[in-house]
This record gives structure tokens, C-alpha cells and sequence, in this order.
């Protein structure tokens, strides 16, 4: 196997706490803040190995930027799920792609009480000031930013065993909106919206028999847009757990992809439009130009994406991981009943990024940044980082042979001259060197400013957030 995937799909043990990294290159002044990631930690739990990259259990990260230097540390999320595979040194709970070997006893026993995960290791926000690990089943973790030490559960709604969350919540207006799914014999899509006082509250939802798998969904100033994508379940396999969580969902592609559109403040659906099936995990952005609503999304054929991360699959290296396709969809809501897009780049991308502080639901934004598969490399998996510029259609490639980053976060100048007048920060796998080192990248040339390095390898993560001092 080689070596980046031996790697990045291993087990790290030590819990490291360095004052002082090691940077190569200048670190610009202005940063101040800290950098959260999350993403698996171990792989292996005793003999036993989780199958898909999204089944690793969850390992948190910060990088925290502080009088000219950056100090760094990394602490497994502390929960059930973790401690009962240490504890019995084998997988004790079910993650989104591997169930624990059962006994017939267990077998029964699970039907009645899933033991589904709560390691939350997919993204982190800060929601009415606490800082959360977030993951898709409805148990969310609230963390210590300094310590990293975990705090408790935190969730959105009530009956979290019957729910999933998506990962990626929108913050605006000092409200923290989020899609759920209530699995039942007739299931319901439940926008949730809570603010730093208020428990979560319903603020639209709609009543469906097969519920599609969902990670993200689009946000515009007046709208709330679902994408349900073909990719279903029967909610009883859910409920009495039939396989592993993503195996229970079946590809519908006669169903289309059907898109609904619901109004902000009154919670009505206002619109809905069928188009060709196609699957995504991630929203990008969305706005409105008069009676005209676009939202731009990562789209993929069919969800052979998710095929695609099966760890067998991306070590055996046998195919390139599915390039997904930044679209940009159009409605016209007064009336016409077509939906359509347009493709904006040549480049395929996954874990897009923007300035969405300063750019969310505006139609000026102009740049994406995200990960891709470098064309003319040898790689199974992501190992290049992508600026799109949607203007000019342009993309620019953050590209170093052996080197495997992960999702860019950008971080704007103060008192920049442009959009993208600030950095990408990415967290690297060194492959020929065995580590792993957090890029600052200049974000207008996409060329290495600094590099800081960590004494081991962080595994292959997902989702993480900047957050200023201040903030
Ligand atoms: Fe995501």
C-alpha cells in the first residue's frame, strides 16, 4: 500500500500539546486566532479495521496563531465510541459505514438499541458560543477550545436517536440554521434554527416516505433550499438498523432530484422543481437576483462517490476518485417550472470553501477554494488544492508532488484590496516525509507563504473553522 494511505488511514496515539511549531517561510502578522479541525483519529480498533474514511474515529486539532508563531495540539474526541474501543479493543459502535461483529445476541439487541456513534468527527462550529463537535447522527459534542477536552452532548432537537444532522449549519444574523431528518414510518425534513438563548426551534419541514441522504442544503436571503438527491431509505432500516448507516440508502435515479424551496420566515413551500438525478454532499452558496435564485453545489452522476471512499477501494488505487462538478443552478420562482445550471470549471473539486463571513448569499462572491485530484499525478485521492475564480472561469492549482492537502480555509487580510487578498490555511500529508504540516498559502498567487510542521502525521480529515480572537 503506499505509504501517504498507510498514513493517513492509520491509528495516531499521541496526544501532542507543542508550544512552538516549527515554520519555514514568514508567517504574516495579522493572523490571530486558532484553527479547529476535526476529522478520524484511529482507523483501527484492536485487530479490526473501519472501512470507509468516513467511519475513523474522531481526533480534534488546533493551530492556535499568537505573537508572530503557532502552537499546536490534538485530542481524541472523548466519548462512548472511543472509550469502549480502546477499553475492548475492538469497533463497539456503529459509524457511518461499519457495524461492530455482532453475536446473534447483540444482533437482537441492536435492532431494539443501535449503538450508533457518538463521535462526532466531521466538522466543528461554535453555536450560541460553545464550541461543537459536530457529526451526522444527532449527538454533538461540545469541547473545551482551549483544552480540547470534551464537555458533553449537545443536540438540536428531541429523539436524537431517530434523527441525522447535517454537518454544515448556516450562522447568520446571529441565528445557527440546520437541516435534520426525523426517520419515522413517515419521516420529516426539520429546519432547525437556535440562537445563543433559545432552544432550537422548527422553522420549516416536509413530510417525506423515503428521506434522501443530505450533508448539506443551501441558504439565500429569503430561502431555504433542499436538494434531495435520489439516494433513499426505507426510514425502518434505519429505525431497526438493518446494515451499516449509508448502506441502508438505494439509488432512485428515475426519482430525479427534486428540489424544494422554502420561504425563511414563514416556513411555506413556495417552490418545487424536479430535475436529473445527480447527487452532491456539498452546497457552496446561494443568492437571489430579483425573482431569480442560483445556488451553487459540487455535483456528482450518481453517489459512487461515497463507493469511492471505501478504504479498500482508495488504497488498492485501482480508480481515481469520481471528479465532482461545480455547478451553479438557476430558478426563476415566478413561475416557469424548469430549473437549470451551468457548469463553472473545468477543474473537479470537493470540500469547497469561501469568504462565507463576508460573501454568504451575495452574488459577488468570486472565489472558491477547494481540493481536487491533480490531472497529470498518480493519485487515488485529493492531492491538489483549487482557486476558482468565477469571473473569469479561471482556476489556479496549489500543487506539490507527494503531498496530500486537505479542505482550505480562508482567511481575509485586514483592509484587503481584493476578495481573496488573505491566506488558505490546509492541513498537509508529507508523504516523503511521514508528518504532516499546516500550508499558509498567499490566496491571490496560490503560492506558499509558510509552512508549519508537525512532528507526526495528521490522518486524512474533513471540515474545520478559523476563529479570531475576538470573535
Ligand atoms: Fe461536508
Amino acid at each position: 500500500m503506499r505509504k501517504a494511505y498507510q498514513l493517513g488511514f492509520s491509528n495516531v496515539e499521541d496526544e501532542l500539546v507543542i508550544d512552538k511549531l516549527n515554520v519555514t517561510g514568514k508567517l504574516p502578522n495579522w493572523i490571530e486566532g486558532t484553527l479547529y479541525r476535526n476529522g478520524p483519529g484511529m482507523f483501527k480498533a484492536g485487530n479490526q479495521h473501519y472501512r470507509h474514511w468516513f467511519d475513523g474515529l474522531s481526533m480534534l486539532h488546533k493551530f492556535t496563531f499568537k505573537n508572530g508563531g503557532i502552537s499546536y495540539a490534538n485530542k481524541f474526541l472523548q466519548c462512548k465510541a472511543y472509550h469502549e474501543a480502546k477499553e475492548n479493543d475492538k469497533i463497539s459502535y456503529s459509524e457511518f459505514a461499519t457495524d461492530p461483529c455482532y453475536s446473534l445476541f447483540d444482533r437482537v439487541k441492536e435492532i431494539f438499541d443501535p449503538k450508533i456513534t457518538d463521535s462526532a468527527k466531521v466538522n466543528v462550529a461554535r453555536l450560541g458560543g460553545k464550541f461543537i463537535a459536530m457529526g451526522e447522527p444527532s449527538l454533538q459534542i461540545e469541547f473545551d477550545p482551549e483544552t480540547l477536552r470534551s464537555l458533553g452532548v449537545y443536540t438540536y432537537d428531541d429523539k436524537p436517536k431517530q434523527h441525522i444532522t447535517t454537518v454544515h449549519p448556516h450562522e447568520v444574523d446571529e441565528q445557527v440554521i440546520n437541516l435534520t431528518t426525523r426517520f419515522g414510518r413517515v419521516s420529516t425534513y426539520r429546519f432547525m434554527s437556535s440562537s445563543k438563548r433559545e432552544r432550537p426551534e422548527l422553522i420549516a419541514h416536509h413530510k417525506v416516505k423515503e428521506p434522501a441522504y443530505l450533508h448539506s442544503f443551501g441558504l439565500s436571503p429569503s430561502y431555504l433550499i433542499l436538494t434531495e438527491f435520489p439516494y433513499v431509505v426505507n426510514p425502518l432500516k434505519i429505525i431497526f438498523h438493518a446494515k451499516p448507516f449509508i448502506e441502508n440508502y438505494v439509488w432512485k435515479p428515475k426519482r430525479g432530484t427534486r428540489i424544494f424551496i422554502f420561504d425563511r420566515k414563514t416556513g411555506k413551500l413556495v417552490k418545487q422543481f424536479k430535475t436529473d438525478p445527480f447527487f452532491a454532499f456539498h452546497h457552496v452558496n446561494a443568492f437571489e437576483k430579483g425573482t431569480d435564485l442560483y445556488f451553487d453545489i459540487v455535483s456528482y452522476p450518481d453517489p459512487e462517490i461515497i463507493q469511492s471512499f471505501y478504504l479498500d477501494r482508495i488504497t488498492s488505487e485501482e480508480k481515481k476518485l469520481p471528479g465532482g462538478e461545480f455547478r451553479r443552478y438557476h430558478a426563476d420562482l415566478s413561475g416557469k417550472k424548469e430549473i437549470t445550471y451551468r457548469t463553472l470549471s473545468d477543474e473537479a473539486i470537493e470540500l469547497p470553501r469561501f469568504d462565507y463571513n463576508h460573501y454568504n448569499m451575495d452574488s459577488n462572491y468570486q472565489f472558491v477554494y477547494s481540493v481536487g485530484v491533480n490531472k497529470s499525478g498518480n493519485s487515488s485521492f485529493y492531492d491538489q488544492i483549487v482557486k476558482n475564480d468565477l469571473k473569469t472561469g479561471e482556476a489556479k492549482i496549489w500543487y506539490e508532488e507527494n503531498c496530500f492537502p486537505g479542505e482550505p480555509v480562508f482567511l481575509p487580510a485586514p483592509n484587503r484590496k481584493s476578495e481573496d487578498d488573505g491566506v488558505n490555511l490546509s492541513v498537509v500529508l508529507d508523504e516523503k516525509n511521514g508528518n504532516s504540516f499546516l500550508l499558509i498559502l498567499d490566496s491571490v498567487s496560490f503560492t506558499e507563504i509558510a509552512r508549519a510542521v508537525i512532528p507526526q502525521p495528521i490522518l486524512f480529515g474533513y471540515h474545520g473553522n478559523f476563529y479570531q480572537n475576538d470573535q
